[in-house]
């Protein structure tokens, strides 16, 4: 063969991934989630993430390998998500790649988890081309926005391996958080995002005008496409504590719905509207999307109604490649493979704050 065969290791949140890839090909994608374990906290702890990831690290590594019918030993290389992510979830990861790359003797990458989530868009393989929008290869240079319970980010990619620019992100809470801390003041289980999104459906998403934060140019003060998410969930919680104080007496209920579609619709408008901005101002008439929150059905639609009425390709991977997995981090060690990059030793550590 002459693609690379390299197995990826992603650990940086509540998800442990494993994946397998010849090259652009996807051999295996094997996910052990800590999600429940988190569940009564209302959030993902960073602990016991640290501590999931350990116990599931081998299962999940030997599911990977037969998912994909290969054994250790043919592997290429090895590639692990060295940051951004919650450092002792990292740790676990990067202390495990390296005792791979040792145990086989094979090169070893450090990838960035934010263009992991970019090369997953590389990866070709059964059922994986029924993603949404823009099929055919991925054009460069792209915008990408990606939005998890961890991350809010715009990125311009002129080169998945070499040249990714960070052009903004959350200065204070990820829009999945946003979409789990709102649905905790609605009562709604954990992880809310699906919630809010299922009781959305019900609702009138111009029941309630929410802000929209740093959309202002005033308020640009570190980079022109910076998000902010905080201000959104203290005015929906300062929304919710009026009116239940005013119907104190008569017992009418928080218009969950309604609050619910027109929080999404806020959080839904900021992300795309910035998205869309920079593919305009920057001439650059494609967009990607990655991240847990492109589940939403409101984020998924508003995205393609405003890439049409732009002129803007939009890709978005099937959903497996969109949360949090392994195999977006084979991918991007298959390319620097491929193209002869060197290995990043063994130097390396976990770095929680990585930039692009
Ligand atoms: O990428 P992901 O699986 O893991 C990381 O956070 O890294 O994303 C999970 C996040 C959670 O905050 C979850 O509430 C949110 O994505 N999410 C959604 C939806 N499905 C998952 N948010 C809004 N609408 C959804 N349908
Ligand atoms: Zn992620």
């Amino acid at each position: 063969h002459e693609e690379p065969l390299v197995l990826g290791i992603e650990t940086s949140c509540d998800e442990t991934g494993i994946g397998i890839v010849r090259g652009r090909t996807l051999l295996a994608n094997a996910i052990a989630s800590s999600m429940d374990e988190h569940a009564r906290y209302g959030g993902v702890v960073p602990e016991v993430a640290a501590r999931a990831h350990l116990e599931a690290l081998t299962p999940t590594i030997e599911r990977a390998l037969a998912e994909a019918g290969v054994e250790l030993a043919e592997l290429d290389g090895i590639a692990v998500t060295s940051g951004p992510g919650l450092a002792g979830a990292l740790m676990v990861g990067v202390s495990a790649a390296k005792a791979l790359a040792i145990a086989l003797d094979r090169p070893l990458y450090a990838v960035n988890h934010l263009v992991g989530h970019v090369g997953a868009d590389l990866l070709q393989g059964e059922g994986l081309r029924e993603a949404v929008g823009a099929v055919g290869e991925l054009e460069l240079p792209t915008i990408a926005l990606l939005v998890s319970g961890g991350h809010t980010s715009l990125l311009l990619v002129r080169d998945l391996i070499g040249d990714v620019e960070l052009l903004g992100e959350t200065i204070d809470d990820a829009a999945g958080e946003a979409f789990d801390k709102v649905a905790r003041l609605l009562g709604l289980p954990y992880p809310g995002g699906p919630e809010i999104d299922r009781v959305a459906a019900a609702g009138d998403p111009g029941a309630i005008r929410f802000p929209r934060g740093l959309t202002r140019p005033k308020d640009l003060e570190r980079h022109r496409y910076d998000f902010s998410f905080s201000g959104l969930k203290t005015s929906v919680a300062r929304w919710v504590e009026r009116f239940a104080a005013e119907h104190a007496d008569d017992g009418v209920p928080i218009p969950v719905a309604d609050v619910a579609a027109s929080f999404r619709e806020a959080v839904a408008d900021v992300l795309l509207s910035k998205a869309l901005a920079a593919c305009a101002e920057l001439g650059v008439p494609r967009l990607l999307l990655g991240g847990g929150v492109v589940a939403n059905a409101r984020v998924r639609e508003l995205a393609r109604e405003r890439a049409a009425a732009a002129g803007v390709a939009l890709r978005v991977p099937p959903l497996s490649l969109c949360t949090d997995n392994g195999a977006m981090i084979a991918s991007i060690g298959a390319q620097l493979m491929r193209a002869g990059r060197a290995p990043s030793g063994l130097g390396f550590g976990a770095d929680s704050t990585l930039p692009v």
